[in-house]
């Protein structure tokens, strides 16, 4: 997806949901150097097209699936606010040249983006696959836990008329603890690791949110991107070892490819259909043996030698567990609601990924 395509060659309007309300025109006002939303006579914008467009306010906007979400969005119309905890940052992965009609805000200025925003996006959190140390452990539940409540908070203390009339907001397939033999839907019960309990508490906050607005919880799995998420890392392993399984290779591994996650969330936004909790992962995952054989291939390095528990984990950390220690997860919702994965099959999805094909 290209850089801000603003002009998009396809229609936004129809898919966004009538169900959206719009309860006031909207428009960006400078104020203290903020730009802040402002409620505008609706008369006053007289263009059709600008009811139909979204404000969201996301956080964790410059991750890795926010980043590609904000294009998304920006492709079709819609106004984003940046809900960051550095200007500087967000501005950079942000340049106001590239990505007119973003607002860029730091905590003390989340409420006024969120109050008057049609929509939230909560996807802020420590990165996982990391070392864990205790105090990092602790920082990976209690950014989730600090960040879903202080969305949460803000929309529940808002008036009606400003009141976002959707929370889309991140979890993870953690939730289920790891198997090597159980199948993971979104009624499966939650595991007993410490993945599961940050899961669990993660999820707990952001289901507080007043009843009134409609709550999509979506369970992801690892993302597979270019750019970022697990793949960035596995590929330098992959060059090292000559390719190969990781680990005993026996464990599952419920991936999804980047667009298909940012476009679970658009759908998600839009649909009011899509309620509580959808697992955000593609319809065949596959055991680690596998996906690397795969891996291999669309590197051009044929797997042979595996790669060792001990490599994964150096670069990883003990946020390897997330790809070492996986269970398998089926989106049974999103088929359900006829969602359609652009890439269903692995092999497709890292193709496209390494090869551009
Ligand atoms: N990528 C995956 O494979 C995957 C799989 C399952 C679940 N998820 C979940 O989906 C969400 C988005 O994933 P992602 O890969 O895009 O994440 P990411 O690239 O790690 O970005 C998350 C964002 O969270 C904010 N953040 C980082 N550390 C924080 C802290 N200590 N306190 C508060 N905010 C912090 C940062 O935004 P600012 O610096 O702008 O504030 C960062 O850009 C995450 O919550 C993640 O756990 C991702």
């Amino acid at each position: 997806m290209e850089l801000c395509r603003t002009t998009a060659a396809f229609s936004w309007a129809h898919s966004i949901s009538p169900s959206l309300h719009f309860p006031q025109r909207f428009s960006m006002c400078e104020s203290k150097g903020l730009r802040v939303c402002c409620a505008v006579n609706a008369s006053a914008s007289g263009q059709s097209q600008k009811e139909n467009q979204m404000i969201v306010s996301v956080t964790g906007a410059t991750g890795f699936i926010g980043r590609r979400l904000v294009q998304r969005l920006l492709a079709d119309n819609h106004r984003v606010h940046v809900l960051t905890r550095s200007r500087s940052k967000a501005q950079f992965i942000f340049p106001a040249k590239d990505f007119r009609g973003i607002v860029i805000a730091e905590e003390p200025e989340w409420k006024d983006c969120i109050q008057g925003s049609n929509a939230v996006v909560n996807l802020a959190g420590m990165p996982i696959s990391t070392r864990w140390s205790p105090e990092i452990k602790k920082e990976i539940k209690e950014s989730r836990v600090r960040i879903t409540s202080k969305v949460v908070d803000i929309i529940n203390n808002s008036q009606d008329e400003v009141r976002p009339t959707v929370l889309v907001s991140a979890s993870a397939i953690g939730y289920y603890g790891a198997s090597e033999t159980l199948v993971f839907k979104e009624q499966s019960p939650s595991g007993n690791d410490y993945l599961a309990e940050v899961c669990r508490e993660w999820e707990g906050k952001a289901f507080k949110v007043n009843k009134d607005v409609r709550l999509v919880l979506i369970r992801i799995g690892v993302v597979l991107g270019k750019d970022g998420g697990a793949l960035a890392k596995m590929i330098p392993l992959f060059n090292l070892f000559a390719g190969g399984p990781l680990g005993s290779g026996k464990q599952w591994f419920s991936w999804i490819h980047l667009d298909d996650i940012v476009e679970l969330i658009y759908e998600a936004l839009s649909n009011p259909s899509y309620t509580g909790v959808i697992n955000g992962t593609a319809p065949n995952p596959v055991r680690l043996a596998e996906m690397c054989d795969h891996l291999g291939n669309a590197m051009g390095r044929p797997s042979w030698l595996p790669v060792p528990d001990f490599a994964l984990k150096a670069v990883l950390g003990e946020g390897a567990s997330v790809v070492l220690d996986g269970q398998k997860v089926l989106p049974a919702r999103a088929q359900q609601l006829g969602f359609t994965f652009k890439y269903p099959y692995v092999k497709d999805a890292l193709r496209a990924i390494l090869l551009g094909s």
